[in-house]
C-alpha cells in the first residue's frame, strides 16, 4: 500500500533524491468538486455565492475565482515573518529557509525563548527571539505587540500525543486540541490584524497528511490536524478580502523530535520514507512563492495529496489502517 502511496516515486529514498520532492500545487482556476452542484442550485442561492465573489455563471459554465485579487505570488524576499516551534525541527529549518531566502526579519518564536540561541546566532542581525506558547495567550497578545512588523505568519508549532481515544487519558486528547487548534487559532486570531495593517501578507498553517484519516493509534493529533485544514479552508475566505492568503502544508513523516517519539511506540511509521527538515522546509516556502493553497512538502506526501485527489477513501483507509 506503500507503494500505491508513492506511486512511481515507492523506491525513491528522499533524504538521497531531494530533486525528487516538490510542492504539488492546486491551481486556483480548477473546478471545486461542489461545482456541478452550485450550476444546479436556484438561482437565487447562485446569486448569494456570486454576491460573494466566490462563484461565477457564465456561458452555462461555473468556474471559481481567485479569491483575492492580488496576484499570483507572495513575496518572500524582503517579507518580515514568525514561525512558531522555531527551535527545532521543522519551525528551526523553516526559519533557515526564510533567512536564505532573503527575508529582511524572522521572529523566531518559541515557549522557551532560551532554547533559540543557536537559531539566532545563525545571523543575530535578522532573527529576533520571541516567547509564543500556544497555551498562554497572555505571551501570544504580547508577542503581537512586540512583532508588530510581521507580514508572514507560520503557524508550526504542535504537539501530539500516542494511544487510543476510548482508552487514553483524556487530559492527553484535550492537550492536543487546546494547542494544536486552539492555539494556532488564538495566534492568527493575534497576528491577522498586524499583517492586515502591514499592508497584506500571508499564514502559512502546517498541517499533515494526518487530517485526511483518524489514524487509531494517534490520540487525539490526526483529529487536531482536520480541524486546522478545515480552519484554514474557512480563514482563507474570512481573510482574503483583507489582503492575506492562507496556506496549508501536508507534510508526510518527517525526521523530527516528534517522530521519534511516534516511532518508540508505533514502529510501523518507520515503514515510509521520511524527509528532511530542510527539504520540508525548502519545498513549503517554494509552494508558498507560488501561491500554492496546499502543499505537499515531500515525497510521501507528494503520492498521498494525489492519491486523495482521486480517491480520498482510499487514504482514509490507508491512514485507519496504519496504526
Ligand atoms: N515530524 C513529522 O513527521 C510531521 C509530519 C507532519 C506534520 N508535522 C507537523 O510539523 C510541525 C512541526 O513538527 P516537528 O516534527 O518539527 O516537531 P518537533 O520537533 O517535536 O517540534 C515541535 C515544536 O512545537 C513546539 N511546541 C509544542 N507545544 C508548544 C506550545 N504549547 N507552545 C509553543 N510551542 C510548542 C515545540 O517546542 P518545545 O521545544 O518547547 O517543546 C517545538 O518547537 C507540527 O505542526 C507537526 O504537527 C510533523
Amino acid at each position: 500500500m506503500v507503494g500505491a502511496l508513492l506511486g512511481d516515486r515507492a523506491g525513491g529514498d528522499v533524504r538521497t533524491s531531494p530533486h525528487s520532492v516538490r510542492p504539488v500545487i492546486r491551481p486556483r482556476t480548477r473546478e471545486a468538486p461542489g461545482a456541478a452542484r452550485i450550476k444546479a442550485a436556484r438561482p437565487a442561492s447562485r446569486a448569494r455565492w456570486a454576491g460573494r465573489g466566490l462563484w461565477t455563471a457564465y456561458d452555462g459554465r461555473v468556474r471559481r475565482d481567485p479569491p483575492t485579487e492580488r496576484g499570483s505570488t507572495v513575496e518572500i524576499e524582503g517579507s518580515v515573518v514568525l514561525v512558531t516551534g522555531a527551535n527545532r525541527g521543522i519551525g528551526r529549518a523553516l526559519v533557515g529557509e526564510f533567512l536564505a531566502r532573503g527575508a529582511a526579519r524572522v521572529h523566531a518564536a518559541a515557549r522557551n525563548p532560551a532554547a533559540l540561541g543557536p537559531v539566532v546566532a545563525e545571523d543575530p542581525s535578522r532573527v529576533v527571539p520571541v516567547e509564543v506558547d500556544l497555551t498562554a495567550p497572555d505571551t501570544i497578545a504580547a508577542a503581537a505587540e512586540a512583532a508588530s512588523d510581521v507580514t508572514l505568519l507560520v503557524n508550526n508549532a504542535a504537539t501530539h500525543a500516542v494511544g487510543h481515544l476510548l482508552e487514553m487519558d483524556l487530559a492527553l486528547v484535550e492537550d492536543v486540541m487546546r494547542t494544536n487548534y486552539l492555539g494556532t487559532l488564538r495566534v492568527l486570531r493575534a497576528f491577522a490584524p498586524v499583517i492586515e495593517r502591514n499592508g497584506g501578507g500571508a499564514v502559512v498553517n502546517v498541517i499533515s497528511v494526518g487530517a485526511f484519516g483518524g489514524t487509531p493509534a494517534l490520540g487525539g493529533y490526526p483529529a487536531s490536524k482536520a480541524a486546522l485544514h478545515s480552519m484554514t479552508q474557512a480563514v482563507r475566505q474570512d481573510l482574503a478580502p483583507r489582503g492575506i492568503s492562507v496556506h496549508g502544508v501536508f507534510p508526510g513523516p518527517v525526521d523530527t523530535d516528534m517522530l521519534a517519539y511516534v516511532l518508540e511506540h508505533e514502529p510501523q511509521f518507520g515503514e515510509v520514507p521520511l524527509a528532511t527538515t530542510a527539504e520540508v522546509a525548502r519545498a513549503t516556502v517554494d509552494g508558498l512563492a507560488a501561491d500554492a493553497e496546499d502543499i505537499f512538502p515531500d515525497s510521501f506526501a507528494v503520492g498521498v495529496g494525489e492519491l486523495w485527489s482521486r480517491d480520498p477513501k482510499a487514504v482514509e483507509r490507508w491512514l485507519t489502517e496504519f496504526g
